[in-house]
């Protein structure tokens, strides 16, 4: 997720005013930044830095433009480490055309080489640097700037957002796209801002343009013409907007958390756009050869926190769909295993910051052993993700909130994959059911919407029992991840004692602890422990724990011996751990908003461990 702005008008510093409003954007992320415009000169002026927008202001400041025209951009980098060349905006050869981009080019690498082969060169490692030289391809064909842009346009697949300036356009217009990613287009008394979201521009208007998917937008700063893709001209009518900055960063979510969490459902469907590609699993920036990668013998994946969770999954998944046998050690005990480590060894770890401590040390030590490294990170550039041999980014874009919820499906749904890439390309895939599988995998999104559905069941249930003192999450197989995962969410962000725990060890001691003021969640949704979670829920109902159960929709039998039921959207049982946790996600939300706890910014805690 990137900030874009693109900016028309007589504003008398208009480079200026359009970097600041990238401080607004920068909670869309900030390792690098950068602006162009078309100097008085007529010349595409353009500079970029590696780091915070503040970086770019005071370069900007030094060099003034007389212009009436530019765009800038912050970036979250998902191709492409954070560097000055991989920063936008992004040019061609000529230096007479510039993109800033918000999204993912899926198509990028066909693009590119199409593009080679016409002897276009590239210098940086982002997908949008296809954008310029595309258009440059599109105008030696084209009629018009429009045409170009529009034909460009419609050859890119994906979700994203653009905005384009030429330095030759005899009308010096401005240009954008949006498809299926946001853009919004601010009515200023002379002139148009158009960006990523209305956080930017909501201090300098309130009249504003959603544009709807596939529209293009042109603009020479006083007249306005918006198109659909086959160039007919549409009129969206404008809008007022209520919002204030801190509001519109949240896309009117009352905190991070919640609006992270609500993403979910997009995010995952991105993930399986990319990923799935005719049937086959991708992981274009995997470097770890096929080669090594059968011949790999034993697995140890290891992570702190939500990300051992995630970890936990993958040696489920792995030791399913292949036949290596994986093992799961926490980042800040690996030390003292002694994992019998070598080449033929592959450790996998996980981090969404790629800056854990603890996950760093156990890799550095598993290099110093002779294992190959392979690591899950959702930060491109990020130092685990740089000493790894090999790195699969989750594309879960920026996590504000302290609370990993987006950064946890997408390590989930990324090592499912892997765990399937891997029994395809050893050839241990025979048996599964790949039609249903990728099936499934494309569902997923829509059914955490669903679960979205059952917010009230779900908020009643929290002004139930927040102010009891403990509780225990019960599960099994796939869903004693969940277990574990639903009872951090609670610490975490409402303080309550909570203990995720196999459904099968509460007979062995901790089952003492359960009385009528003791809540246990338990996930007894459909799968083959399915009936194994009916007889530990008959034991806790024995002993008047208040119980508390998903279940899958339509289940009768979990509603007669629990207190309150969750229902759940069906899935096969080795995804349901990503449905799960939605309804343990919002669980815990609404009990620490109950609570009246500081949701994004949860006491004793940091958003990446960088110390051990
Ligand atoms: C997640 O809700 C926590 N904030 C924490 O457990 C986190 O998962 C852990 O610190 C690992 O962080 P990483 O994924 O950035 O390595």
């Amino acid at each position: 997720m990137c900030g874009i702005i693109g900016y028309i008008g007589k504003e008398k510093k208009p480079l200026q005013f359009i970097v600041k409003g990238l401080e607004s954007l920068e909670y869309r992320g900030y390792d690098s930044a950068g602006a162009a415009c078309i100097d008085p000169k007529g010349n595409l002026f353009i500079k970029k830095v590696k780091g915070r927008v503040k970086l770019l202001e005071d370069l900007i400041k030094k060099t003034p433009q007389k212009t009436n025209l530019g765009i800038a951009h912050t970036r979250w980098a998902t191709h492409g480490e954070p560097t000055v060349i991989n920063a936008h905006p992004h040019v061609n050869a000529d230096n007479d055309i510039a993109v800033v981009h918000n999204g993912i080019i899926e198509n990028h690498f066909t693009l590119k080489n199409e593009l080679i082969k016409k002897g276009y060169s590239f210098v940086s490692q982002t997908d949008t640097e296809v954008i310029p030289h595309l258009i440059e391809e599109e105008l030696k064909h084209s009629l018009t700037y429009q045409e170009a842009f529009n034909n460009a346009v419609k050859k890119l697949e994906g979700s994203f957002s653009l905005v384009v300036i030429f330095k030759n356009d005899p009308k010096k217009r401005i240009y954008a796209a949006k498809m299926d990613s946001p853009l919004v287009v601010g009515i200023l008394k002379e002139g148009f801002y158009i960006a990523s979201d209305i956080s930017s521009m909501v201090q300098h208007t309130k009249n504003v343009i959603y544009l709807k998917e596939k529209q293009i937008f042109i603009s020479d700063g006083i007249s306005v013409n918006i198109y659909d893709l086959d160039g007919n001209e549409v009129h969206v009518k404008p809008e007022k907007i209520t919002w204030n900055v801190e509001k519109a960063e949240k896309k009117g979510f009352e905190t991070f958390m919640l609006k992270e969490i609500h993403e979910q459902p997009e995010i995952l469907k991105k993930i399986a756009r990319m990923r799935l590609k005719n049937k086959k699993i991708i992981f274009e920036e995997l470097s770890l050869s096929k080669a090594y990668l059968k011949r790999v013998k034993r697995i140890y994946l290891t992570a702190c926190g939500t990300a051992y969770h995630a970890c936990f999954l993958g040696k489920y998944y792995i030791e399913e769909f292949t036949g290596i046998p994986a093992e799961v050690i926490l980042s800040s005990e690996f030390r003292y295993t002694r994992p019998k480590l070598g080449k033929d060894k592959l450790v996998i770890c996980i981090s969404q910051s790629g800056e854990t401590a603890d996950t760093l040390a156990s890799i550095r030590e598993a290099k110093k052993y002779g294992s190959k490294v392979l690591s899950l990170c959702n930060v491109v550039g990020s130092t685990i993700a740089r000493e790894s041999e090999g790195v699969i980014y989750t594309h879960a874009g920026i996590e504000i909130g302290v609370a990993s919820t987006k950064a946890y499906t997408s390590q989930v749904m990324t090592i499912f994959l892997l765990a399937l890439y891997l029994s395809e390309i050893r050839g241990e895939d025979k048996d599964l059911n790949k039609n249903l599988i990728f099936k499934e995998i494309r569902a997923v999104g829509d059914k955490i919407s669903q679960v979205f559905d059952n917010v009230k069941e779900i908020k009643k249930g929290a002004k139930k029992y927040f102010s009891y003192q403990g509780a225990f999450y019960l599960g099994r197989h796939f869903n004693y991840p969940t277990a574990l995962e639903g009872a951090l969410k609670n610490k975490e962000i409402s303080y309550m004692h909570a203990e995720g725990y196999a459904a099968g060890e509460m007979k062995h001691g901790p089952i003492a602890l359960i009385d009528n003021n003791f809540l246990v969640f338990c996930i007894a949704t459909k799968g083959q422990v399915y009936e194994k979670m009916i007889s530990n829920i008959q034991e806790v109902h024995a002993r008047k724990g208040l119980i508390i159960s998903l279940a899958t929709q339509g289940d009768e039998k979990v509603k007669r011996i629990s207190d309150t039921v969750i229902y759940m959207p069906y899935i096969v049982e080795e995804l349901s751990p990503i449905i799960n946790i939605i309804a343990f996600q919002l669980m815990a939300y609404y009990i620490a908003q109950n609570k009246g706890c500081d949701i994004d910014k949860p006491r004793n805690l940091a958003k990446s461990v960088t110390v051990e």
